[in-house]
């Protein structure tokens, strides 16, 4: 794992946003669709906000872009303002021309776990039918957890759904009314799905995700209790930090 340590938000916005465009440039000039994986919450927004202005800019172009976003949240309608089908349209989609039907976000309103199941299987397909993810955006949770894979004694291999943990739900429950309104599960890329991927980035800023950048940092092993550390057996993952954690590790 590689370890790249930036001035703020804004570098890292920069920064991710010259690699997705270079092999998204790469991957069309050789007549390809780039697949790009896709994250929520905080940390990718300055991500976002530099490919919409590229795109402004008519420098990037997402016609040939076909993109998998991580996770989604168990019962929420995609119009509620807290799913993470609206989050993507409000901070990205519906600001670029990636084709609407280029678009797949883990369908998580469903109505049994019969049904979760037969769309979590119809989603790891339509990743492997396009080719596999070239670029995966990651945050990270506060406890370690990528997409929504919760520490845990078992981590799930393929997309399906998964139980949210109490310090997940409290840490998210920042963007709803009240804690009861956090949905209680949500659908998530498994570890496998995330690992597959030819390139991760994984990103995280601010002195609140210390303790486990400090446990990445150090190196000290792989652990279910922290998902993050599988990215160790990824063969080309950076970790992109902010001087705010960085400095907090010290
Ligand atoms: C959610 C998402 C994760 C994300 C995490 C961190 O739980 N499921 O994919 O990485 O939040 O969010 P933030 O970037 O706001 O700290």
């Amino acid at each position: 794992m590689e370890v790249k340590v930036l001035k703020n938000k804004e570098e890292i916005g920069k920064f991710v946003s010259n690699i997705i465009e270079e092999k998204l440039k790469e991957k069309n000039l050789n007549n390809e669709y780039f697949k790009l994986g896709l994250a929520t919450g905080s940390t990718p927004i300055p991500i976002y906000q530099e490919l919409v202005k590229r795109y402004n800019e008519n420098k990037i172009d997402f016609s040939k872009t076909i993109t998998f976003n991580l996770d989604e949240y168990v019962g929420l309608e995609e119009t509620n303002d807290q799913s993470y089908h609206y989050f993507m349209n409000d901070n990205l989609f519906n600001y670029i021309n990636v084709k609407k039907e280029n678009i797949n976000i883990p369908l998580a309103n469903l109505d049994n776990d019969d049904e979760i199941k037969k769309f979590a299987l119809e989603y790891e397909e339509k990743i492997k039918k396009a080719g596999g993810i070239d670029i995966q955006i990651l945050g990270i949770g506060e406890n370690g957890h990528i997409g929504f894979n919760e520490p845990d004694n078992m981590l799930i291999i393929n997309t399906g759904k998964v139980n949210l943990t109490e310090d997940t739900i409290k840490v998210n429950s920042r963007f709803f009314e009240k804690i009861d309104d956090v949905p209680k599960s949500a659908v998530t890329m498994g570890m496998k799905t995330i690992l597959d991927a030819d390139k991760i980035i994984i990103i995280a800023t601010g002195e609140k995700k210390k303790e486990v950048v400090k446990f990445l940092l150090e190196k000290k092993g792989i652990t279910t209790s922290v998902p993050a550390s599988f990215l160790f057996l990824h063969k080309d993952c950076i970790l992109v930090l902010d001087e705010d954690v960085k400095n907090a590790c010290n």
